[in-house]
């Protein structure tokens, strides 16, 4: 997808309440599960993005009926199983949309095509194909299983898989496949994941059974279960939120509050990270909201300072290192962020996009195979040169972190392809704009 260019300025202070829209992960959740359960799941809240459309419209070509009722409320009705599509099911941008829907269709007697975009062509399905076919499922596709590519779903034996790297979105995909498996499936993971789709099956009235272990989570899905539709409320995204937070945080003046955060523990790695650079960031009104720990964030401007980033922590913000280079690149020291090896296999390689882009402008930045070092402070003061035009590869978090650090460098950057940014954040210039930002 091309687009023209946006351009972020400095200008004024930022301020505001707004709400972050949607999360991601929970919402592609809600429609899968959705569709498999039997009975009416309504949901309130769905992320309206592109690769949440993507999920919703596969829904529909595996038999569920997905219909838009208002802004962020959808009903799904599932037929309690999927049933044969009629054409190629294009999950757009979406990795967790293809590789959820790739493990909740394995368990059933027929064949189905999924492609994606130009990026998620180029993305690893072997991860997720090799337990899908342990347990039974056959696939073909283009070489390094990338797609588009043909999985045959079939009768599945039970797998005890031990995750060789940390994906919630394989856990996710072998969990959904042992809905349908022989005596279920186990996941067992060294480092803890994002556990939506353990909550949400629970929701859905399934047991499903978490133990801490030495060696890691071990996560049982017993076999012949099935799932009810309920009501699902998905709260905030806080990979969306860390965006004007983050924006909050190094422009002088600003304070901003973004409502109704997920606070899951397993999301908020880079809250704490922010805290421990002596961001003034504050969680209130905590509350629970379908099974979820939420709140309510405000940021107020910062002087911030270089931290090293426990590795461990990698998997509970693994999205979220492109803007905390950002905050790092107006700190004063250096930063370092090591283990995050995985952020080069997603959307774009984003260690090598985010070293090229702090470069361009002006900040000092050490890449490493499995590891991004940036530098603050590039010109003391800490200030960011900027006025640079940066290459997002079709990237929305590439785009929407260039952008906030546009906001406060001392010249302007421009971003190409930014109608990507509506894969995740739908509304993002127009919520920026509204708290002051200038972006045109
Ligand atoms: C997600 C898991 C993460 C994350 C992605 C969403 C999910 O991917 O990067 O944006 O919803 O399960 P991995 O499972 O590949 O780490």
């Amino acid at each position: 997808m091309t687009s023209a260019g946006l351009t972020a300025k400095r200008g004024g202070p930022l301020r505001g309440r707004v709400r972050a829209p949607g999360d991601k992960s929970i919402s592609h959740r809600s429609l899968i599960l959705g569709a498999l359960a039997r009975g009416t799941t309504e949901i309130e809240g769905l992320l309206e993005g592109d690769d949440v459309l993507r999920t919703a419209a596969a829904m529909r070509s595996f038999g569920a009926k997905v219909e838009r009722l208002g802004e962020g409320r959808w009903r799904v009705e599932g037929a309690g199983g999927f049933s044969e599509p009629s054409d190629v099911i294009d999950c757009g941008n979406a990795g967790t949309g293809v590789r959820l829907i790739m493990g909740a269709m394995a368990g059933f007697p027929f064949a189905a095509t999924f492609t994606g975009d130009e990026s998620l062509r180029g993305r690893p399905m072997r991860r997720v194909l090799g337990p899908l076919s342990q347990m039974g499922a056959t696939f073909m596709g283009r070489s390094n299983g990338r797609l588009p590519l043909t999985l045959q779903g079939g009768e599945l034996k039970h797998l005890s898989y031990r995750l060789p790297e940390p994906s919630a979105q394989v856990k996710s995909a072998v969990l959904l496949a042992g809905l349908h498996a022989q005596g279920g499936a186990q996941v067992i993971e060294p480092e803890a994941t994002r556990d939506h789709t353990e909550r949400m099956l629970r929701a859905f009235g399934a047991v499903v059974e978490v133990q801490d272990k030495p060696d890691g989570r071990w996560i049982t899905l017993p076999g012949g279960q099935t799932l009810t539709g309920t009501k699902v409320r998905v709260p905030g995204d806080p990979s969306s939120a860390a965006f004007p937070l983050v924006a909050a945080l190094v422009t002088p003046g600003s304070e901003v509050t973004v409502e109704g955060v997920l606070l899951n523990e397993l999301r908020t790695g880079l809250f704490t990270t922010l805290q421990e650079m002596g961001g003034d960031l504050v969680i209130s009104n905590v509350r629970e909201e379908s099974g979820e720990p939420v709140g309510d964030i405000t940021a107020r401007h910062s002087m911030l300072k270089g931290v090293s980033v426990p590795p461990e922590r990698a998997p509970s913000m693994i999205d979220e290192y492109p803007i905390l280079a950002v905050a790092a690149a107006f700190a004063d020291g250096s930063t370092a962020m090591r283990g995050i090896g995985e952020m080069r296999v997603k959307e774009s390689d984003r260690i090598a996009l985010m070293a090229a882009g702090l470069a361009a402008c002006g900040v000092g930045v050490e890449e490493e195979p499995e590891g991004l070092i940036v530098v603050g402070a590039a010109r003391g003061n800490h200030a960011v040169a900027g006025g640079a035009e940066v290459t997002t590869k079709g990237d929305h978090r590439i785009a929407m972190s260039h952008l906030v650090m546009g906001l406060a460098a001392d010249a302007p950057i421009a971003v190409d392809e930014p109608g990507m940014i509506a894969t995740s954040f739908p509304g993002f210039v127009e919520l920026m704009r509204g708290m002051g930002a200038e972006i045109s």
